[in-house]
This record gives structure tokens, sequence and C-alpha cells, in this order.
């Protein structure tokens, strides 16, 4: 399947770089508004993850990885992109700026977009509902990092215990929706100097849980707060539940289970004390901190940590993967 990537952000070249060896996967062209020799040098070179060990040159209107060339494209808008010229067969927007139906529909006719949107066919989080998209789902939302972390731990704890309240707060690195120093934005406080402070904020999680759930609709809550680190997060989950465990190792081994079984290579758990740049790579979308779990009562406490990009990624090929064979 030949696929087209709209914007080559932080989300847009981890899925570049994680198709570059894939078998059957291509990534046929891509769409940035930047200069192709900028995002060239920024898949060479990654403040986070390091440098990439392939070969990457650029020319006008293409890059070239290891000696072949991508055709490289530098439209604002998704129907300007000649996306169906260079043979594209789904489109994954990780621009960030396009989640309403008119705009994404311009990309043409298969669309995976990289955020949580109610205007798309079907929210996704692979590994919990991917089996439910149908034949005439052509405009997908991955939904987003945090609802990958909270939704596969709650949905297990919600099968065994069942969750009548559900609270969570994403402990989440800054990202390029907050500013480097003090600016102007519409949400007061994502507009402070990310690096220097803890925000309170929203998470879009709360919204893409209950399509993806949505037995607990009207029963889940969420928030964020960023804080000065640069990937890697954390959420804490408390599950009010109907049907409580005798302590919190029966959580553990619930857990546990579906990590070796119907959630397996999506969550983990871990037995370590460790803290977050442990986790830096980890391919899971969700990985419970199992010392921290903690009973009390009817209520259920979890901690689950993820790297919001690198795990994130590896659902999105998990997706395009799976999207393949339909
Ligand atoms: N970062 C994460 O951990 C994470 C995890 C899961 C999902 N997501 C979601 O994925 C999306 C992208 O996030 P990101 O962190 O990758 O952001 P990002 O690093 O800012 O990437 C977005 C890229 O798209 C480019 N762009 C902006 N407007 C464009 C347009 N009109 N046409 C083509 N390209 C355009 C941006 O260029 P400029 O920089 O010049 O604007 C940038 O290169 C967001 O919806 C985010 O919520 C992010």
């Amino acid at each position: 399947m030949k696929i087209g990537i709209n914007g080559m952000g932080r989300i847009g070249r981890g899925l570049f770089k994680a198709l570059s060896n894939h078998p059957s996967l291509e990534v046929a062209a891509v769409n940035d508004v930047a200069e192709p020799s900028a995002i060239a040098h920024l898949l060479r070179h990654d403040s986070y993850y390091g440098g990439w060990e392939s070969r990457v040159g650029h020319a006008d209107g293409a890059l070239s990885i290891n000696g072949r060339e991508i055709p490289y494209f530098r439209e604002h808008s998704p129907a300007q992109i000649p996306w169906r010229k260079a043979g594209v067969d789904l489109v994954v927007d990780a621009t960030g700026k396009f989640k309403d139906r008119a705009a994404l529909s311009g990309h043409g006719r298969r669309v995976v977009l990289t955020a949580a949107s109610r205007q798309v066919d079907r929210q996704v989080v692979f590994g919990l509902n991917h089996e439910a998209i149908e034949a005439d789902d052509n405009c997908i939302s991955a939904t987003s990092c945090t609802t990958h972390c909270v939704a596969p731990p709650l949905w297990a704890i919600h099968r065994s215990f069942r969750a009548k309240t559900v609270l969570f707060n994403t402990v989440h690195c800054y990202n390029v929706s907050q500013t480097l120093v003090d600016a102007p934005k519409s949400d007061p406080r994502r507009a402070r100097a990310g690096a220097l402070n803890m925000i309170p904020t929203t998470t879009s999680a709360s919204v893409a849980l209950e399509e993806v759930m949505p037995e607990l609709a009207g029963r889940i809550r969420g928030m964020a707060i960023r804080v000065p680190a640069p990937a890697v997060s954390l959420t804490e989950i408390i599950v009010e539940a109907q049907k409580p465990p005798k302590d919190s190792a029966a959580v553990n081994a619930l857990l546990a289970a579906e990590a070796e079984n119907s959630l397996k290579g999506i969550l983990a758990v871990c037995n370590e004390e460790l803290v977050s740049q442990d986790f830096r790579g980890t391919p899971f979308s969700s990985v419970v901190d199992a010392p921290l779990t903690s009973v009390d009562g009817d209520l259920i406490r979890i901690i689950a940590w993820y790297d919001n990009e690198r795990g994130y990624v590896m659902r999105l090929v998990d997706l395009l993967d799976y999207l393949e064979t339909r």
C-alpha cells in the first residue's frame, strides 16, 4: 500500500522512519509547508531519539532516502496536494491542523488522522476496536497518544471490575501545542513557557475514550498537566468499581494476563520502580507501573507510562498494516 504523509513533524517523521524498512507499506510522497532541506536535516538529527542511520538527501521537490527518491510537496491545503499523481492509496494527516471532514476529504478517499476528531467515520485505538472498522470507514482517526495509554488497561479493568466512574490525569511532556516562551494563545495556560512550567490543561482523550468505549460514555473525566519534559508521559487512572477487586495484586494479575493475551504488544506491566526516561522508545501503548497500583474500597488506582511519540507511531504502523489487508 502506498502511503502519503501530510505534516513531517514529530509524528510524521517518526512514521516516515518506521515505514522506511517496511516490507509492504511504502511512503510514496510527503507534504509539509517547510523546505525539503529542513525536513531532511530533522530526519538526520533528532534531539530526543538521536541520529538516523539512513542516508537522507533532498533535491527540489524530493527527499532521498538511501538513494530512493520520494516526491515532496509543499502545499498548504490537502485538496491541492497531488497525491493521486504520486500513486498514493492512503494519506496519513499528521499536521494537527485539519480535523474537520471537509478539509480531510481533500486528501482523497482514504485518510488516517493522527488526532482525535468527532468528524470521522471511526475513532480507533488499535488493539481495542480496530476490528470494528467497516469497509466504508474511509476517514479514520487514530485518536491520541493519551487515549492509547488509558483505553487498554481501562478496558481490562472495566471488563472484570465494572467501572462506575473514571477519572484520569495525564502528566504529559510538552509539545508543539505549547510555547517555548510566554506568548499569546487562546488557552491562557498553554500560552506560558512550556519548559518552565507545570501547566494544567485539557486532553482530547476524554472525548475519544467515550467513543472507543461507548458503555462508559458520560462517566469518564480527564485532564492533563503538561510538564517540562521532552517526551514520555504517564497517566493516573482512578476507577470507581461496581465489583471491586480484593487487592492491588488482583488488578496487576489481571493486567499482566491481558498483556500476554488479547493486549499483547499493546499493554505491558512493569514490576520495577522506574522513572520516565526508562520508558524512552517503548513501543507499547501503555505500560502499567505495577508497584503503584492501589485498591481502597471500591476505588482502583493505576499508573501507566507511555512514550507519546514512539508508542503512538507503532500503533499507526499496526493500523496501516491492518488497513492494507482489507
Ligand atoms: N507529539 C506527540 O506526542 C503526538 C502523539 C500523538 C498524536 N499527536 C498528534 O499528531 C499531530 C501532529 O503532532 P506533532 O507533535 O507531530 O506536531 P508537529 O511536530 O508540529 O508536526 C506538524 C507538522 O505539520 C506541518 N504543517 C503545519 N501546517 C501544515 C499544512 N497546512 N500543510 C502541511 N503541513 C503542515 C508543521 O509545520 P510547521 O511546524 O511549520 O507548522 C509540522 O512540520 C497533532 O494532531 C498531535 O495532537 C502528537
